[in-house]
């Protein structure tokens, strides 16, 4: 008895003995003392111990000394390895957002599976806490998502976020990395014509159109049927002149090199419409932003032409913000007169001789445009068009632009309020100043979405208008507005397109200093299909003197940007949406279905596109349009694997 009653202390100072050293080993290890650089987020700073925005952490009204501020899409990688026990957190959205409408969901994914998800948490709303066994995972992954309505004040906070750990610790890692795979087959030898098959152009106006051929060089042109007032240069396939009389033109283009022929129908309709297919351009802001000048110009259009992309179908060369004068400015390059003596603009010392620059694009088939904004200043703080519009819209005519983006930013100082009629007063007023011009000029409003502007862009004389505000070159910015655009295909059509803003593929950077995008290929594929689907205008985004191969890949598939130009001008719509996975339809001019399938979620999945779901019966050739190659016929469903933020996208045809 007495011997039982000794071992069972014995066994008791054992196991608190036991338990004490087992508490011990394990450190308690603060999420932000870790390398919190690697993981990414949808705006502001990656906060250690701070939020979104560098103020302390506070959630409900309680301050948290330690904690990893956030902003909705985040994602931070960890690998543990089986060193920690216990993670545990309080999250929510930081009371800097208290009064406004943000909602995030916080997942956190073990090994690829969910082993946390929050309720959506709100602006306001109360937070909630997590203390999750994790003594098993390698791979940890923790995610900060919008609740399906956007990021807009998404502030995600891990307010006390700590690990219980023993050896080893847990480190942040980068977001595993995926192969670029080029899908896009190379151009043959033998000629193609590539571009759009429609195009608009109002009469007694200049007339430019190069015809966009792959194959090898010398190459000759021929066109039939062209209208009275236009004429080809046979060697560079450049059409010029203006269209004598309005009227519908049925053209016959013929491309011809040594090995062999090719001929495409083109039709130009003379008419009061222009950018009856999405225009395909560049523009210098997501590279260069203020870093702009005349050579850089100059070297886009050089590129656009040696790189091989003018062959596929893009022309425009566009300027953006920052070729004016800076108002107020000291600085001898950008400041002085703001306009000069006859109240005309003055460019500052970085546009040496505009017109020698939109003659120089031009002589080389493309086209050119300019930026400006309805106020008095622009963005950059640079002159805009306020009280000179009809005088500035000449100006741009007798340069010689093809394109002008009109920036909404310091008009907010004129404008009375948002009222609609305050909101389209500007561009009523310069889509006549340009209607007068004399020359046909691409109106592009640039105003974010203000009022549902693609309700009205169009009456107001809009060719495309912006319809949120601007893209970074990160996954939840561009996921974001690009699958945000469900629901505006009615809006959109030949003349008149949705604008989700310009592509952030290649080497991006808002000037100076450029870096290759952070998006991942597949995220990249998505980008391309998903604006392609939407007919959008494609504005490249990239230095494209230092494009490339992947880059020119993503660019240069005809198949691909036959479905942006579709001549029937339908906007896709989303026809099946299944957790993260969607599938959108574009109904094509041929009769045939572009459908893109995406997966917006973090792992890869399984998708299905059954005929039923998209409205179709019977069977129909499934062509992978990237790979431009037939699949095979299919009865009544399509399935695949999709990758991780990864699409595929589909042309069908029915048998
Ligand atoms: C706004 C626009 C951008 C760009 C800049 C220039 O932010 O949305 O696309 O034109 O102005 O300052």
């Amino acid at each position: 008895m007495k011997s039982s009653i000794i071992r069972f202390f014995l066994a008791l100072i054992l196991m608190t003995f036991i338990s004490r050293t087992k508490a011990q080993e394990y450190d308690t290890i603060w999420l932000s003392s870790l390398d919190i650089k690697k993981a990414s987020t949808g705006w502001g700073i990656l906060g250690k111990d701070v939020s979104c925005m560098g103020k302390p952490i506070t959630l409900n009204g309680i301050t948290y000394k330690h904690g990893f501020g956030t902003h909705a899409n985040s994602i931070l990688y960890l690998s543990l390895k089986g060193g920690s026990e216990r993670f545990s957190a309080t999250v929510g959205i930081d009371d800097e957002e208290k009064l406004t409408t943000g909602s995030v969901i916080f997942s956190i994914y073990g090994e690829g599976s969910l082993l946390w998800r929050s309720r959506v948490l709100k602006s306001g709303g109360p937070s909630e806490k997590f203390d999750i066994n994790v003594s098993r995972i390698d791979t940890l992954i923790l995610l900060a998502e919008g609740a399906g309505d956007g990021i807009n004040y998404d502030h995600a906070d891990w307010a006390n976020a700590y690990f219980l750990s023993k050896k080893p610790a847990p480190i942040t890692i980068s977001r595993p990395s995926e192969p670029a795979i080029i899908l896009t087959p190379k151009a043959a030898d033998t000629p193609k014509i590539n571009g759009p098959k429609i195009y608009g152009t109002r009469p007694g106006h200049d007339f430019l159109y190069k015809i966009p051929a792959t194959g090898v060089r010398p190459m000759s042109f021929e066109a039939s049927g062209l209208p009275q007032g236009l004429k080809l240069d046979p060697l560079t396939g450049i059409i010029s002149g203006k269209v004598a009389k309005a009227g519908t033109y049925e053209v016959n283009f013929t491309a011809v090199n040594s090995l062999g022929k090719a001929q495409r129908k083109f039709s130009i309709v003379a008419g009061d419409k222009i950018a009856l297919t999405p225009p395909l351009g560049w523009n210098s802001w997501n590279c260069f932003a203020c870093a702009i000048d005349q050579d850089k110009v100059k070297s886009a259009a050089d590129a656009m032409l040696k790189s091989g992309l003018a062959d596929h179908g893009w022309s425009y060369i566009n300027i953006d913000d920052c070729w004016m004068i800076q108002s107020n400015s000291k600085d001898s390059v950008v400041g002085g007169d703001t306009r000069n003596s006859k109240g005309n603009m003055n460019v500052n010392k970085k546009f040496p001789d505009v017109k020698a620059l939109t003659d120089y694009v031009h002589r080389q088939g493309l086209k050119i445009g300019i930026y400006s904004g309805p106020g008095p200043r622009t963005c950059a703080g640079y002159e805009g068009c306020y009280k000179h519009e009809e005088q500035d819209a000449l100006q741009f005519a007798r340069w010689g632009f093809d394109y002008l983006k009109y920036d909404w930013c310091a008009y907010e100082e004129i404008a009375k309020d948002h009222s609609l009629p305050e909101l389209q007063k500007p561009y009523i007023i310069m889509n006549k100043a340009l209607q007068n011009s004399g020359r046909d000029i691409v109106f592009s409003l640039c105003q974010y979405g203000m009022g549902d502007v693609w309700k009205w862009g169009e009456e107001v004389g809009g060719n495309c208008w912006r319809t949120t505000g601007d893209i970074t070159d990160n996954w939840s910015s561009m996921e974001g507005i690009g699958f945000g655009q469900a629901g505006l295909e009615k809006y959109a059509g030949p003349g008149h397109w949705n604008d989700p803003d310009m592509l952030v593929v290649g080497m991006v950077g808002w000037g100076p200093k450029l870096h290759q995008t952070q998006l991942t290929p597949n995220e990249q594929y998505t980008h391309i299909s998903l604006w392609s689907m939407l007919a959008s205008p494609l504005l490249i985004g990239c230095d494209m003197t230092q494009m490339d191969e992947f880059t020119f890949n993503l660019l240069s598939n005809d198949e691909v940007l036959d479905i942006n130009q579709d001549p029937l001008g339908q906007q896709a719509s989303r026809t099946v949406q299944l957790g993260d996975l969607e599938i959108w339809t574009k109904p094509l001019e041929d009769g045939s279905i572009a459908v893109g399938l995406f997966n917006r979620g973090l792992f890869s999945s399984r998708i299905v596109a059954k005929w039923l779901d998209l409205g179709l019966e019977g069977s129909y050739m499934v062509r992978d349009v990237w790979r431009q190659k037939d699949l095979g016929v299919y009865d009544s469903r399509y399935e695949t694997t999709l990758p991780s933020h990864g699409c595929c996208l589909l042309k069908i045809t029915r048998k």
